[in-house]
């Protein structure tokens, strides 16, 4: 194509605008962030976490929840702090948990934590994670309550 197509990416700007999509994100935080997750099943709900809490358990799920910056990582729709605004962040509905509400996340059992990072959320964009090691999730659990405020 010769021309850019300038016309069209206007007018879709200006029904941007009047739809009252673009300009400053709407929704205020919310804590405790309303959830409609499933539950994980029974046998996964009263797994104790059998990697203890350390600084070596930190690191591990520090590195999976960060990643290395070059593929997607948690933090990429969760946030590098854990609020849930990760640059991906805006294009999910419901939208990522966010991790620093204590209010969300304290009652919600390691085993249910593990049990959606392996199986993801089923018909929103959290997704699952089948080549992570289950020390690795069980770490990333441990990281994930000490992003909790
Ligand atoms: C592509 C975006 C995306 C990525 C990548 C992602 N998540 Fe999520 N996550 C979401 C969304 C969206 C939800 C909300 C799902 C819901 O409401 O059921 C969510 C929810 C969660 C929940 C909440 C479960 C609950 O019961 O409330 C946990 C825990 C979680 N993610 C952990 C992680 C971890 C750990 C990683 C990385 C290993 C990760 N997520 C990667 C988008 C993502």
């Amino acid at each position: 194509m010769k021309h850019p197509p300038i016309r069209r990416v206007a007018a879709l700007a200006a029904f941007a605008v009047a739809a009252g999509l673009a300009g400053p994100a709407a929704a205020e935080p919310q804590c405790p962030q309303p959830r409609f997750t499933g539950k994980a099943p029974e046998e996964y709900l009263k797994m104790p976490n059998p990697v203890p809490d350390s600084p070596e358990a930190q690191a591990v799920g520090e590195a999976v929840f960060q990643g290395d910056g070059r593929k997607i990582s948690c933090a990429s729709c969760h946030g590098k702090e854990g609020d849930g605004k990760g640059p991906l962040s805006d294009q999910f509905d419901p939208p990522p948990r966010d991790f620093t509400c204590a209010d969300t996340i304290r009652g919600m059992p390691d085993g249910h934590l593990f049990w959606i990072i392996r199986f993801g959320s089923p018909g929103t964009s959290m997704p699952k994670h089948r080549k992570l090691k289950d020390d690795q999730i069980w770490s990333t659990v441990h990281y994930l309550r000490h992003l909790a405020k």
